[in-house]
Formats: structure tokens, C-alpha cells, sequence
């Protein structure tokens, strides 16, 4: 496969479209319900420092990989291994990466659709003086329901493929450059509101005010899954958009740049998310349902409520409409470079993660009942294992690569960050990242 002629706009494009990448799910649905679920403050503590250590330089190692290889993730890995003379079953890491994706935006695409029900129920303010048990009773009867559904994740995919579909310069990056600031001022509106309201203190101090008992390996291991999920690293996802990086922009800068937005919207979703819970006096573990009900609860009674609520699934919508995007990006890239046609390479991408998105949908009805690895069923399968092992997996190796295979001239040239900054990345990747992932997954493992 030859190198591709495609680059995004611009600088600022470039960024747009990697913190879309970044900010989704993650930040606003994952990282509050896993916060939650770990313990608060010692986990937030955890995820920021991985944040900083790991995912920021592995994240300019995958970056840095498909901007020199300007390929697929698998034919860039390839070609570049051919350079360095190593064996090009580095390729593999490629179709890891794309198996990844795959079962994230399986799942992805089913809760995306979640988001897509509840903004037309909020629209129609349906929640409007339900009490809470009727609210949790509305979502359970959700889930329950395969039809519907079904129906919302067929329509995000839908959303989802016709943007990748359209292309880089047409598709991804009008669409990353329209939604991305509408989605700070929709969360900076949501806290502003917050603070007005009871829960806002209790959700500082519970978010700021950290307890080390609980901290387990399971918790750390967790934490590490996130920071590589929430960055979108680990998945050769990244790698692919690298390929449509311009030329001269310095990629410290462009990564420390999202990891910051990135983080932010976390904290803020948080905030938001964490009023809400204590203000009405409910369970910060209540897991992924966590905003799905406790939201709707907190606004139920209050004036203008299915206003903020609506504004709510709204931005949480746009956030992972642009992430998804880049989940496919990586499969359908990778067809491209066998041959086929965009078109055609999405259709392929859409009908597999479809199907395995229906193993998702049925799991709350169905298939509840069918257990995979113990205890879970086929959603909460699909919402751990590639998450908390194969994406540090994946971005172990990607980090190898980057700092022990790939030439330094090369990879001196794709950080463009001058020698000093070049050394100072490597020996991060080297001795620290490299490490310290290892530690984390073996321990989490063992
Ligand atoms: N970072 C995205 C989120 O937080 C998810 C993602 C993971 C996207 C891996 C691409 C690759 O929702």
C-alpha cells in the first residue's frame, strides 16, 4: 500500500479531531460510574497520574507511528518494520488494534444509543414528575426491551458510518470542527448550574478527598484501563488518524493539548454528574446505569429540568458520535489498504459491528442468562476485557516499538519536537511507560 495523500486542514483540525477522539463515553459516562464503583478520589488520583505517565507518551508513540508510516495502521507498522529492518509481523499489532476497536465500538455503539433515547424521552419530558423508583424502573424496562433498543444502536451506527464514510476533509473534520466547542460551553453551562444546587459541595469533597484503603490491584488495574480508553490510546485508533497529521506541527504539543481537554471534561462531567448523586442522596456505585438514572432523578422536580437534561444527553451524543468515528477509522482503513473502495470497506465495518453489538443489546433480555468467564454476560464481557487488557496490551506494545524498533531518524522526524524534546520522550517510553504498564497489567492479571 502506498503512503496517503490525505491530511487534515489544519493544525487546530488535527487537534479537534483527536480530542473528538478522546472525549466520549469515557469521560462522561465511563469515567463517573468507574470512579464510583473504585472509590472515589484515590481512583481520580490514579487515572490522572497514568493519565501522565502512560497514556500521554504512548499516545505520541501511536501518533508518531502513523504519521512517519502515512498507511493503515497494519500497512504503516509493516512498512516501517521494513525500515528498521525488523520483522514485519509487527503488522499483527495492527489487526490487534482493529480486533480492539472492533468490540469497543460494539458496545459503544449500544450505549451511544442509550443516550440517543434518552434525549428524545427528556425532549418530551417524559421524566417530568416521576418519582425515583419510576425512573429506575423506566430504564430497566429499557434494557428489557430488545426492540428498542435495537433500533437506537442501528441508528448511531448509522450516524457513525455516514460520516466515515464521507471521508477525512469531508466527514470527520467538519463534523469534529462544528461539534467540539459546542460540546465545552454545553458542560461548562451544565456545572455553572450545578453549583447552584446542594449536591455540589458533598461531590468536591467526595471527588477531591481521597481514602488509599481502597486501592486494590483491581482498582489500579481498572484505573489503567481507563487512562488508556478515555485517551483513545492502545487501539492503533490514534495511529490512524497520525497518518492524516500535517507536517510540521509538534506532536508533544498537540498530545499535552488533548490530554488537558480531555481530562477537564472528566472532571467537569464529574462534577456535574456527582451533584446530582448527592444531592439526592443515591449511590455513587450504582455502575453504568449510574447517569442514566440518577440524572434524570436529580432533574425531575426541578425547574427547567428536562432542559438541562435534554442539553445532557445531547452533549453526551455529539462526545461519542465523534469517538466512534474514530473507532471505525482504524477497520476501515485497514480494508482500504487491501483495495477496497471507502464506501464499501465502511459497509463491511458497519454489518460486523452491528452483529456484534446485537450480543450487547440482547444481553439485558435474552441473553442474560448466557455467562462468559465466570459471571458476566456478553455486555459486561465486552465492556472490561478489551478495555483493561487489551488496550494497555496493545499500547505496551505500540510503546515498544515506537522507542526500541522504530529508527531514530524516523521517529525523531514524526515527534518533530526537537532533539532535547526527542530524548526526553524516549527515555519517558523507555523507562517509566514501558515499565510501569507491565507492572500494572501483570499484577491486575495475576
Ligand atoms: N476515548 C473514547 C472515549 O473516551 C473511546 C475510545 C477508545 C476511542 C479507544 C478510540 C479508541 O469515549
Amino acid at each position: 500500500m502506498s503512503e496517503t495523500l490525505e491530511r487534515w486542514s489544519s493544525r487546530r483540525a488535527f487537534i479537534l479531531a483527536v480530542t473528538g477522539a478522546a472525549v466520549g463515553l469515557g469521560n462522561i459516562w465511563r469515567f463517573p460510574y468507574m470512579t464510583g464503583e473504585n472509590g472515589g478520589a484515590a481512583f481520580l488520583l490514579l487515572y490522572i497520574a497514568f493519565v501522565l505517565l502512560l497514556g500521554l507518551p504512548v499516545m505520541m508513540a501511536e501518533i508518531m507511528i502513523g504519521r512517519a508510516g502515512r498507511r493503515s495502521p497494519m500497512h504503516s507498522l509493516a512498512y516501517l518494520a521494513q525500515q528498521a529492518k525488523a520483522t514485519t509481523h509487527w503488522r499483527w499489532l495492527g489487526a490487534f488494534g482493529a480486533m480492539t476497536v472492533f468490540f469497543i465500538l460494539s458496545f459503544y455503539s449500544v450505549v451511544s444509543g442509550w443516550s440517543i433515547e434518552f434525549l428524545i424521552e427528556s425532549i418530551n419530558g417524559d421524566f417530568e414528575g416521576l418519582s425515583p423508583d419510576e425512573i429506575g424502573a423506566n430504564f430497566e424496562g429499557f434494557l428489557a426491551d430488545p426492540l428498542r433498543m435495537t433500533f437506537n444502536h442501528s441508528l448511531f451506527l448509522l450516524l457513525t458510518m455516514t460520516v466515515v464514510a464521507a471521508g477525512i476533509s469531508n466527514g470527520l473534520e467538519k463534523l469534529n470542527n462544528l461539534l467540539m466547542p459546542l460540546l465545552y460551553l454545553l458542560l461548562i453551562a451544565l456545572v455553572v448550574y450545578a453549583a447552584f444546587h446542594d449536591g455540589f459541595v458533598p461531590a468536591l469533597r467526595w471527588l477531591f478527598s481521597p481514602d488509599f484503603d481502597a486501592v486494590t490491584p483491581g482498582v489500579v488495574l481498572n484505573a489503567l484501563g481507563h487512562a488508556f480508553f478515555t485517551l483513545a490510546v492502545g487501539a492503533c485508533a490514534l495511529m490512524a488518524y497520525g497518518a492524516y497529521m500535517p507536517d510540521h506541527q509538534s506532536l508533544p504539543k498537540a498530545a499535552l493539548a488533548v490530554a488537558v481537554l480531555d481530562v477537564l471534561v472528566a472532571l467537569l462531567a464529574g462534577i456535574a454528574i456527582f451533584s446530582a448523586v448527592f444531592a439526592q442522596g443515591m449511590d455513587p456505585a450504582e455502575g453504568p446505569g449510574l447517569m442514566f438514572v440518577t440524572l434524570p432523578i436529580a432533574f425531575a422536580n426541578l425547574p427547567w429540568g428536562m432542559l438541562w437534561l435534554s442539553i445532557f444527553f445531547l452533549l453526551l451524543l455529539l462526545a461519542t458520535w465523534t469517538s466512534s468515528i474514530n473507532l471505525a477509522e482504524p477497520m476501515v482503513a485497514t480494508l482500504q489498504g487491501i483495495g477496497l473502495r471507502r464506501g464499501r470497506a465502511t459497509a463491511i465495518v458497519a454489518v460486523g459491528v452491528w452483529l456484534a453489538g446485537m450480543l450487547s443489546v440482547l444481553s439485558f433480555s435474552t441473553m442474560a442468562d448466557v455467562h462468559w468467564l465466570g459471571e458476566m454476560n456478553f455486555f459486561d464481557l465486552v465492556t472490561t476485557i478489551p478495555t483493561d487488557i487489551f488496550l494497555p496490551l496493545g499500547g505496551l506494545l505500540i510503546a515498544i516499538f515506537a522507542a526500541w524498533v522504530l529508527p531514530r531518524e524516523i521517529a525523531l522526524r514524526a515527534l518533530d519536537a526537537g532533539p532535547n524534546g526527542f530524548r526526553a520522550w524516549r527515555a519517558m517510553v523507555r523507562y517509566v511507560s514501558i515499565p510501569l504498564t507491565l507492572l500494572v497489567l501483570l499484577s491486575g492479571l495475576l
